[in-house]
């Protein structure tokens, strides 16, 4: 009898940690303890900030973040163009139609790609820029994608303030700040979009 008791407490006992290991569903859903999801979960895209400086230690770690994305064949095509001169900031969002949070910003990276290096570079150059845009929620800053690519005319705003060669092309201009409101991310997950095995 006692042995049976035992066993049942066992069984009850496994099933109970099983529920709650990490990467069980659990663990997964948007609640998570999981630090590293829980910043994905809150990247947001923030277009308004204070009017104050990110300090440049924290502008090379979110360049380290680009620089640790994946790439096809591990070519990293990727260029970073660092903006904080006023007069171009201006330039850039005088220019850029969607892009007007420029002009509060006191910084930008302008993610690049050397087409002529890979023709994936604006795949590889997405996930530099995505990594950038998850690192600073991770510092408590505000960053949004703007686009350049494929943008002929947005392109070429952003060429004319920053002289980049013919090979690079700028893929997005990311304005950076600290965030001027509190926001919260949009809830985005949608069973729907999901497909098991076929659509
Ligand atoms: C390819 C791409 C282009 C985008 N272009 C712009 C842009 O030019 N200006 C802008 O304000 N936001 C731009 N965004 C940001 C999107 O509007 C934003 O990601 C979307 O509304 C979802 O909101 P969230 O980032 O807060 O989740 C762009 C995002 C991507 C991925």
């Amino acid at each position: 009898m006692m042995k049976r008791i035992f066993s049942l407490a066992c069984m009850a006992l496994f099933i109970l940690a099983s529920c709650t290991a990490p990467g069980s569903k659990e663990q997964k859903s948007e609640s998570t303890e999981n630090a590293a999801l829980s910043n994905i979960f809150a990247r947001k895209s923030v277009r308004t900030y204070l009017d104050k400086s990110v300090e440049k230690e924290k502008i090379d770690l979110l360049l380290r973040a680009g620089m640790a994305a994946p790439s096809g064949r591990d070519l990293r095509p990727w260029e970073f163009v660092v903006v904080s001169e006023r007069s171009k900031l201006d330039s850039l969002a005088a220019g850029l139609p969607y892009a007007k949070m420029l002009a509060q910003a006191q910084q930008a990276i302008i993610v690049c790609g050397d087409s002529a290096r890979s023709s994936y570079w604006y795949l590889d150059c997405s996930a530099a820029a995505q990594n950038i845009l998850l690192a600073a929620e991770s510092m408590g800053l505000g960053a949004v994608w703007t686009a350049a690519y494929p943008y002929e005319d947005r392109m070429g705003v952003v060429r004319k303030y920053t002289s980049l060669p013919e090979n690079i092309l700028p893929l997005c201009v990311i304005p950076l700040g600290y965030p001027a409101n509190k926001e919260r991310a949009k809830q985005k997950f949608d069973e729907k979009k999901i497909h098991y095995n076929q659509y």
